[in-house]
């Protein structure tokens, strides 16, 4: 008898870990490694909501509280969700977790049995897979194509969709090409799901507001409010409001289901630190300018990485909407040879011997299901993204 769980042999430990090993080896060995693979901001918490933070703790909110979020908070993410989104919720039709990462877990425990599908675009988040696996769930993967921008269309989905499909799992702006699905790209698919009722819509719409040159968010339950009903709309504060290490994340939908994750999180995890809520609070209550003026920035860079990449013989990179991801294509240096011989056969080659060769670390595709591509985060400084895409021009430009 096996000692580990059979479900957790369906899962994959994680493709980014060992690049993430190599830059760590070679940092040690002093080398002057630039890392593009992390998946937060670089700006720190805006004061005020560090300040609400430490007044909790003055304040004594050091204790347990409601298994999923205080009132205070599930009041302010009804108001954000009727503010930003035009979606009116009532507070027990809200979940609060430990990370978005958490609510997205419960409520695939909360749903999934054996055989059900979960239809998810690739290139995808890389937990998504694996968490539908360790729910006891079978993924059930549509390809984006780069010649329409990394979106998945219409007949795609239509035809992805089975007797057997529980979710489909959406996520725009995405993580990791960062595209983002205009209202009537959306309305697209709103229409494959109006035909397929019993199909219910998880979407993680974690990176709303980062998006640039006018791009306008929308979520599919505002798109076509008939699937408000069997929508789960996820977001948190991790992005936006450079809150990654508090570990709060969201989501809306019906009772019954918001019933069924609180369950799966009270055997679990419990609350969400009591702490972090309260500093949740003052984020989705206090002012945004500052969210303004990290997308400059953001644009700026993103403006920066694409320019460059799409100068280099053998990469195209689209310019996406939103997020702070590019997601470039090597299909143009698949075949190629770097000096010392090695032969680009994959993306997880070539995103290995570039670290090697330039101390640039990036994200191969086959990690977010889509090949061959590799993934950019550029939440760090344009001096940083410059001396690396010119390390990546140069890289690219010795292979033969
Ligand atoms: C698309 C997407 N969803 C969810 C998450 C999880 O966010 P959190 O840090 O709130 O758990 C991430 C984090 O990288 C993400 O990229």
């Amino acid at each position: 008898m096996s000692f580990l769980s059979q479900t957790l042999s369906r899962v994959k430990p994680s493709p980014t870990i060992a690049m993430s090993n190599r830059a760590a080896e070679l940092k040690a060995q002093g080398r002057d490694i630039i890392a593009l693979s992390a998946g937060e901001p670089d700006f720190d918490t805006p004061d005020h909501i560090r300040a609400a933070a430490v007044a909790a703790i003055e304040a004594g909110h050091t204790r347990y509280t409601q298994v999923d979020g205080i009132s205070e908070l599930k009041q302010a993410i009804c108001d954000k969700f009727a503010r930003d989104n035009g979606l009116a919720y009532a507070p027990a039709q809200v979940s609060v977790g430990s990370g978005g990462k958490q609510v997205l877990y419960n409520a695939l425990m909360a749903t999934l049995n054996p055989g059900d599908e979960v239809v998810i675009p690739a290139p995808y988040w890389v937990s998504y897979p694996d968490m539908v696996l360790l729910a006891g769930g079978q993924p059930v993967i549509v390809e984006a194509r780069l010649e329409n921008d990394f979106k998945i269309t219409a007949e795609q989905l239509d035809s992805a969709i089975t007797r057997n499909t529980k979710w489909f799992l959406f996520n725009s702006p995405s993580n990791p090409t960062g595209a983002g699905y205009s209202h009537s790209e959306l309305k697209t698919l709103t229409d494959v799901l109006l035909r397929h009722p019993h199909v219910h819509v998880l979407t993680d719409d974690m990176y709303e507001h980062l998006a640039y040159d006018g791009f306008e968010f929308c979520t599919p339950a505002q798109v076509e409010a008939a699937l408000y009903d069997r929508t789960l709309t996820v977001n948190g504060v991790s992005k936006a409001y450079c809150m990654t290490g508090w570990r709060i994340g969201y989501a809306a939908g019906p009772e019954p289901l918001i019933a069924a994750m609180r369950k799966v999180q009270s055997q679990s995890t419990s609350n969400p630190c009591s702490i972090s809520q309260w500093a949740a609070v003052a984020a989705l209550n206090g002012p945004h300018d500052f969210i303004d003026r990290h997308n400059l920035a953001f644009l700026r860079r993103r403006n920066l990485v694409v320019d460059t990449l799409n100068a280099i013989p053998g990469i195209t990179c689209p310019r996406p909407e939103g997020a702070f991801y590019v997601y470039p294509s090597i299909a143009g240096l698949i075949g190629k040879r770097t000096p010392d011989g090695i032969l680009i056969e994959s993306d997880e080659i070539f995103a290995t011997a570039l670290l090697d060769a330039t101390g640039v670390a990036v994200v191969f595709g086959a990690a977010f299901g889509l090949s061959p591509c590799f993934r950019i985060s550029y939440a760090t400084s344009d001096d940083v993204l410059s001396e690396a895409c010119k390390r990546i021009g140069d890289f690219c430009s010795e292979l033969m």
